[in-house]
């Protein structure tokens, strides 16, 4: 069976279960919030405002600007009027200060063109500055008793625990379940309580990390509790996969030496030593070019006696991957020394100022087995 929701969207049946929102209800009236300032009136102007800057920022720091902001902008009128610099004052601290800016200009338009009454459309709320679609409902909801669902980060994370929904929601498809849930679980009766219920839940219960699930109405029912897996729902952003860079690097030995490169100032390993590298942007795809400027790099450096592939190593940045691919180069004999170059006995590469896996790379070589 399908109906419509105040939105104009279907309302999928096989996900609707009363036992839910009357579990959230009863929570709510024996052990919700019912004093906050913003509750206990209809006055949508009200409620809007608490709603907005409620929308980054928790209870305890929104108390006393919300007081402060009423005081001086009683009505929409009030607020509409103020030359936006006063606005913006009265803001001041509470952060997110596109808020502010949206908030003035909702209050414009709710009187240009609502002659100062927010319209009791979600649909229409969720059209003016800074009202997006769960805000919408949440507006209507305390300010009409409309019956129409929320949806913000709390109620996201309730959801994702309590049916274990695998997939993170930010990602459009997993959003757009979590709102068909949303808008199928809703009740027929106690739309305030179970709205402020579900705020009410993800705020104080079921926290982000360490959830009260031995005081939670949805225990019973909650995949995640079942499962163990508080600390894994809801699935995290996933993470972009780190580009990686191939960088040759040529190990010069001559005389018990070793040939290092002064790096510049900046960028990874800014001022350290390190081995020279053929060339930092040989892509990992281009052998072949990489061979072309490993050969011409070495007939500058003198007359070779063996070249020899050494085991690539890789080394992890935090934004990428590094595989460094070190090539042994014993000299027969040494040309001049490149500028930027200096020659440092194997002996005190312990000492040198070097990236530490180029080190490792160097001290491991040293050892007497391998350099004889
Ligand atoms: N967070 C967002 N809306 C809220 C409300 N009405 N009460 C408490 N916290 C909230
Ligand atoms: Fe959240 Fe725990 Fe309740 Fe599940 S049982 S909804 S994880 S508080």
């Amino acid at each position: 069976m399908k109906r419509l929701t105040e939105f104009g969207l279907t309302e999928f049946d096989d996900l609707a279960d009363p036992t839910f929102s009357q579990a959230v209800i009863d929570w709510q009236r024996a052990h919700g919030r019912h004093t906050l300032p913003w509750q206990n009136t209809r006055d949508a102007y009200r409620v809007w405002l608490s709603e907005i800057m409620l929308q980054q920022t928790q209870v305890a720091a929104v108390l006393g600007y919300y007081a402060r902001f009423l005081d001086r902008f009683p009505t929409v009128r009030d607020l509409a009027a103020a030359p936006i610099e006063e606005v913006m004052g009265y803001w001041s601290g509470l952060g997110y200060y596109t808020r502010a800016r949206n908030l003035h200009a909702c209050a414009i338009r709710v009187v240009q063109e609502y002659d100062g009454v927010f319209p009791g459309d979600p649909a229409l709320l969720a059209g003016l500055p800074g009202i997006g679609r769960s805000t919408a409902a949440a507006i209507t909801a305390f300010s009409n008793g409309t019956r129409a669902a929320i949806l913000d980060g709390n109620v996201k994370r309730v959801f994702a625990r309590v049916f274990g929904v695998e997939g993170y929601p930010g990602e459009k498809r997993i959003e757009e379940g979590l709102w068909r849930r949303a808008d199928a679980l809703l009740p027929h009766e106690g739309i305030e309580s179970y709205t402020q219920g579900l705020m009410d839940l993800g705020a104080t219960l079921c926290t982000r990390s360490k959830p009260d699930c031995g005081r939670c109405p949805l225990q019973a029912r909650c995949v995640a509790f079942a499962t163990g897996r508080t600390a894994e729902l809801p699935v995290r952003k996933p993470k972009k996969a780190s580009p990686e860079k191939r960088a040759h690097m040529l190990v010069v030995i001559h005389a018990g030496q070793v040939l290092l490169e002064q790096r510049p100032g900046s960028g990874i390993w800014g001022g350290l030593l390190s081995l020279p590298e053929v060339d930092g942007h040989v892509g990992i795809d281009e052998e072949r070019d990489g061979a072309g400027a490993l050969s011409a790099a070495l007939s500058r450096l003198g007359t070779i006696d063996e070249v020899q592939a050494l085991l690539p190593l890789v080394h992890v940045f935090t934004h990428y991957k590094l595989h460094m691919v070190p090539h042994k180069v014993t000299l027969a004999a040494r040309g001049a020394t490149p500028a930027g170059h200096v020659w440092v006995a194997l002996a005190d590469v312990g000492d040198a100022a070097l990236p530490a896996p180029v080190k490792k790379l160097l001290l491991d070589l040293a050892r007497p087995n391998l350099f004889g």
